[in-house]
């Protein structure tokens, strides 16, 4: 091989390899995103369970618990959760529809009024410190799901 030959050989490895590494990063972020997302999920599903029986008088009324899992719910809406969704929503591993992209606009809302929703209940929580009150309930419809 000449000079150049070998130059170019090197640049196409070095091309090559880097083009495997960014695929690579790419997976691992993404695979990072989906296991981080639905762990978010997991941990607002038990964060509701726990408003659902305050709210069913099936667990006693803990304004400190409630405002709790508020704000777990919180934490993991809005931006943080759409931004766990950039990207390509469907993955391996992943529950996500494709129909997420198609609708983002609709997604991110219902991920912004979460969080709005989960600070309602927390205010409410301060304003109630010992005594369910009926007002609390939800308002609107039912919790939303993926
Ligand atoms: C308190 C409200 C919510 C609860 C309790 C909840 C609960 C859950 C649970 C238990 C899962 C399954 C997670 C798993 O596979 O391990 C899930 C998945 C999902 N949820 Fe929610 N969710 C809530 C709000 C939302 C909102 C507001 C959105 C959309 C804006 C959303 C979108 C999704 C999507 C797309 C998936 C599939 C995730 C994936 O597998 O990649 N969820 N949710």
């Amino acid at each position: 091989m000449g000079s150049k030959a070998v130059k170019m050989f090197g640049l196409i490895l070095v091309a090559s390899a880097a083009a495997a590494f960014s695929a690579t990063a790419a997976e691992n972020l993404q695979s990072r995103s989906v296991a981080q997302r639905q762990q978010d999920m997991e941990a607002m599903a038990v964060a509701a369970k726990t408003i659902n029986a305050m709210f069913k008088g099936s667990s006693a009324y803990d304004a400190k618990a409630f405002k709790a899992a508020a704000a777990t719910i919180g934490s993991r809406s809005g931006h943080r959760l759409s931004s766990l969704f950039d990207g390509s929503v469907t993955a391996p591993g992943s529950k996500a529809s494709a129909g997420i992209e198609a609708e983002r606009d609709q997604f991110d809302k219902l991920a912004a009024d979460l969080g709005v929703y989960a600070s309602a209940l927390s205010a409410a929580a301060d304003r109630n410190p010992d005594v369910f009150s009926p007002q609390m309930r939800m308002q609107g419809g039912d919790a939303m799901m993926g």
